[in-house]
């Protein structure tokens, strides 16, 4: 075996940044992602954990440079949830024994918008006792948002950094948009005793191996019980992905160095949630299984009604545009079976590391 996988399975945290670097540059990843795939069943077994994703509404008071539903994307028509709807695809999941959801939304900050998500998380509570997890993905806001959000029911919080090389940040994003606010937002999640993640974009203009192989070690100076992370896919809709064509080398490119990301994350942390997100997909049809058999061990179904999942288009070539909640349970199920692997139907998932955490305090 490779000695640097033998080094790092030995004991989380074991490996130095050349050596992060090296297995991010591995030509022949088999190895590397057959040991993360043995490392991830020895921490969760052969299971994959759901969580029943809600796309609230794609209004967005930021414009990062990547995303589709920036602010200024005027081919975008904005949709916003109702709160009872939001309740139902959330009750849904909670029916379908999904175990968890994950609320996710464009970046707002206002009381109106703060006080919907109580009354959604309330709403939650309300059938989905303690039993039913709830993340939520909704930027970046002032400690007492957060606090208020824990209080009525949220205990996961899902903030990508995006990049945590603050140059690359400082490329992707307006001038008004702060790296140093993002991680500090981190801070206080954690703080208020969030189960937090977060990730980063794998193969954005100007990302180096180095850089990925620093994004690995933040996750680890962060403390971080959750990672979520996928490849950057370009979206002719915005700057910075107007110039740049995804043919099928590109494509395998991405998804190539995002099973590699999730791999070396997983031998590097060893003990966190990791996802398999929809971004793999939309690159390869077996893009999330792969990442399952690459050390990930969460997939996320989206539960949105149909009707709207087109306006909620962050990248190009998103799956399940046109398939309802229902025929995606199905297709996931197959897709898990397909590869061994068995659903962990009516549990939160916990990250294991925030498990470990608890105990140790
Ligand atoms: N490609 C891949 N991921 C993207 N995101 C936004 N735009 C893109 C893109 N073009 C991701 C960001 C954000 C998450 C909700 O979606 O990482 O945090
Ligand atoms: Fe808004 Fe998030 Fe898209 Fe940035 S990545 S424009 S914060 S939805
Ligand atoms: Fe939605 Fe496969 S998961 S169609």
């Amino acid at each position: 075996m490779n000695p640097l996988i033998e080094k790092a399975l030995a004991r989380p945290y074991n490996l130095e940044h050349d050596e992060l670097a090296a297995l991010l540059s591995l030509d022949d990843p088999t190895e590397l992602f057959d040991a993360a795939y043995r490392l991830k069943c020895r921490y969760v077994g052969k299971s994959v954990s759901l969580r029943g994703l809600v796309e609230l509404g794609n209004n967005c008071a930021k414009n990062c440079f990547y995303c589709g539903i920036r602010r200024e994307n005027r081919n975008v028509s904005r949709y916003h949830l109702s709160e009872e709807d939001v309740i139902r695809m959330a009750h849904w999941s909670f029916l379908q024994n999904y175990g968890s959801v994950v609320l996710q939304s464009g970046e707002l900050e206002s009381e109106e918008n703060t006080e919907y998500i109580e009354r959604i998380l309330k709403g939650i509570r309300s059938f989905g006792g303690d039993r039913f997890g709830i993340t939520l993905c909704l930027g970046e806001q002032t400690e007492e948002v957060y606090r208020r959000w824990h209080d009525a029911g949220a205990h996961r919080y899902l903030l990508r950094i995006e990049s945590s090389v603050p140059e690359l940040y400082a490329r992707l994003h307006p001038a008004d948009h702060s790296y140093a606010r993002r991680v500090e937002c981190l801070k206080i999640l954690k703080k208020l005793g969030y189960q937090t993640g977060s990730g980063v974009m794998i193969g954005l203009p100007e990302q180096t191996i180095d850089h990925l192989a620093r994004d690995i070690a933040f996750f680890h100076e962060m403390d971080l019980d959750m990672i979520g992370m996928g490849p950057y896919i370009p979206h002719r809709d915005t700057p910075l992905g107007k110039e740049i064509e995804c043919t099928p080398e590109y494509a395998a490119r991405q998804l190539d160095l995002g099973l590699k990301m999730i791999a070396v994350t997983r031998l590097y942390l060893h003990d966190v949630n990791i996802a398999a997100t929809t971004a793999l997909q939309a690159l390869d049809g077996r893009g999330r299984e792969r990442g399952i058999l690459a050390g990930a061990n969460v997939m996320m179904p989206n539960v949105t009604d149909t009707e709207y999942r087109k306006q909620y288009q962050l990248y190009a070539n998103k799956p399940c545009l046109d398939e309802n909640s229902a025929k995606c349970r199905n297709c996931l199920n197959r897709r898990i079976v397909s590869i061994g692997e068995t659903i962990n139907w009516g549990q939160r998932g916990d990250s294991p590391h925030y498990r470990q955490n608890r105990k140790n305090r």
